[in-house]
């Protein structure tokens, strides 16, 4: 694991999961679900992006596959280790901490999945998310979920928030003729706050698969 980042998102996170309750966040996000549901294949390796508590991640292994999970928050890793390690999925879920503004797991995944990589801070968030798409491997899944419209418990509640189109998303992520977007849409879903608010929201669904290397002749 690499050393404290020092970074501002570092500070920011780790103050935030510090007050969270720790069993937030530990279930699946449904969009991931039916997403990787409808689009998988055999379950490879995956990398879960702002992994928070976990949800997404332990959900991965627990249907097979072999889950890298990367958050810049200490706090919130620690907390998914030891949901891995008490669900019996030590093995197949490995945290990471890094602010991946600065540094990026090594490799590339069979799945490469960012949900709700928002920050309130300002970081080169499409650069990263590029940087994403390019540690996927070939046949491999890109998805991009993000919000597209303020949750009434959300920090940008009452702010007057301009969310992008999701074809907007899809060509912030620039990916060439090498890449099939499956799905771009914005779909609207029941959601449920920390307090247990409930409310419709608008997310942001991006799916592109990267082609295969093709056979020679
Ligand atoms: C809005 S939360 C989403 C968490 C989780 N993916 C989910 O769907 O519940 C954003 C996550 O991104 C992480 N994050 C924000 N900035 C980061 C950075 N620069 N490097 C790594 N992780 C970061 C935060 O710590 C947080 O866990």
């Amino acid at each position: 694991m690499p050393s404290d980042t020092g970074s501002e998102s570092e500070t920011f996170w780790e103050n935030h999961y510090a007050r969270l309750d720790a069993r937030w966040g530990t279930t699946p996000n449904d969009l991931l679900v039916d997403l990787v549901t409808a689009h998988e294949t055999t379950p490879g390796t995956a990398l879960d992006l702002g992994c928070g508590h976990g949800g997404d991640a332990l959900w991965l292994a627990a249907r097979g596959w072999q889950v890298t999970a990367v958050d810049v928050s200490a706090t919130a890793l620690a907390r998914v280790d030891a949901a891995a390690s008490a669900a019996g999925l030590a093995g197949r879920v490995r945290t990471s901490r890094h602010d991946v503004t600065q540094t990026f797991p090594d490799g590339t995944f069979d799945l490469v999945s960012a949900c709700y990589f928002h920050t309130p801070l300002e970081i080169p968030r499409e650069q990263v998310l590029r940087r994403a798409a390019r540690a996927v491997a070939p046949d491999g899944l890109l998805i991009v979920v993000e919000h597209g419209s303020v949750a009434p418990w959300s920090w940008q509640a009452g702010q007057d928030v301009r969310f992008p189109t999701p074809d907007q998303v899809l060509a912030s992520l620039d990916l060439d003729q090498g890449w099939e977007a499956l799905r771009c849409d914005a779909p609207e879903r029941a959601a449920t706050g920390p307090q247990g608010q409930r409310a419709t929201v608008t997310d942001i669904a991006v799916v592109a698969r990267r082609r295969g290397t093709p056979a020679r002749s």
